[in-house]
């Protein structure tokens, strides 16, 4: 959800009054809660965060270390191996140490997988090498030891070669012990179904870990008529449908309320209508189609 929307009666309302869960759509990113540094500036975050204790909603916390929407000082790898280490050490400890007891589940660490399934290139890992990765898990696991930890990325939600990758990478952090508790699907898709969804499901939580549906939409074609809304609705019901058949598959996060407040319009063009409310707030076919799943029927 959005900060600057919560004053907006209806949007606010939508939220309270359809979910139980929560997640700060830019709020708690890098550039906003540290652009200087050790500077730090919670007033956005604050403001989700209070409106969901107000509500009874959890929040997710998202996220603590993800090579975009970083602060440039960050950003332009200007900082040596010891100097990022110590920043992204401070940066956690902040953030998870702030709301602990109030944020109960953070994505530490964000799409750290290029497309075909090797290591993506970032600042973080040029630096540092590969290991940052599980030490960003260790220092989040050492600021809040209740908090659930999870790994965060998109085209993995299926079989092939980035979920593959996902996989193995999961794989290799429970073996080596890494506070690891869930993996993130962020799940941005279109109508197609997802090949092997169900497979990658049951076999991430076959390592013993959860997993989740963490940013789902399902993006249309502008052009398409008023029939792609049942698609969308059948894709939507797929999904969650895949996720309830899993035990270990313990939540469906939406990304953007509304048709009118979704990223995808801006970031994929020619395409939007990707969410569960139309900009008008008023309930699509996938809105019914997702509660009909979540209840199995
Ligand atoms: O806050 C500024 C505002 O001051 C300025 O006037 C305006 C002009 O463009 O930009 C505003 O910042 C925008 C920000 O969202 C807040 O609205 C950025 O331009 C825009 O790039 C940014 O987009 C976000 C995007 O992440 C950036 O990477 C989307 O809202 C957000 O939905 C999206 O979310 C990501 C997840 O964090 C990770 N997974 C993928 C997902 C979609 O890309």
């Amino acid at each position: 959800m959005r900060a600057d929307l919560l004053g907006d009666g209806g949007y606010a309302g939508a939220v309270a009054r359809l979910f139980d869960s929560v997640t700060p759509e830019n709020e708690l990113k890098w550039e906003v809660t540290e652009s200087q540094p050790g500077h730090f500036d919670f007033a956005s975050a604050d403001r989700v965060v209070g409106f969901a204790r107000r509500h009874g909603l959890s929040v997710r916390g998202h996220v603590l270390v993800w090579q975009n929407q970083l602060p440039a000082w960050v950003a332009d790898g200007s900082l040596g191996r010891d100097a990022l280490v110590a920043a992204m050490r401070r940066h956690i400890r902040a953030l998870v140490g702030r709301y602990r007891g109030r944020i109960a589940e953070w994505d530490v660490v964000n799409e750290a997988l290029a497309e075909d399934g090797g290591p993506r290139r970032t600042v973080f890992y040029d630096t540092i090498g590969p290991r940052y990765l599980e030490m960003a898990f260790r220092i989040a696991h050492r600021a809040d030891p209740g908090a659930r930890l999870v790994y965060n990325d998109y085209g993995v939600e299926g079989l092939g070669p980035k979920g593959d990758a996902l996989f193995a990478l999961v794989r290799r952090l429970v073996r080596d012990r890494v506070p690891i508790d869930a993996v993130g699907l962020q799940g941005h898709l279109t109508t197609a179904p997802v090949p092997g969804l169900a497979a990658q499901l049951r076999r991430l939580a076959a390592l013993g870990v959860d997993v989740e549906l963490t940013e789902l939409d399902v993006r249309l074609p502008d052009a398409a008529g008023a029939d792609a809304l049942a698609a969308q609705a059948a894709a939507y019901a797929r999904v969650v449908g895949a996720c309830r058949a899993v035990a270990r598959c313990r939540r469906v996060t939406f990304w953007g309320l509304d048709d009118a407040d979704s990223f995808i319009d801006s970031a994929y063009p020619g395409y939007g209508r990707a969410t569960l409310l139309d900009g008008d707030l008023r309930p699509k076919p996938a809105y019914r189609a997702v509660l009909a799943a979540l209840r199995g029927r």
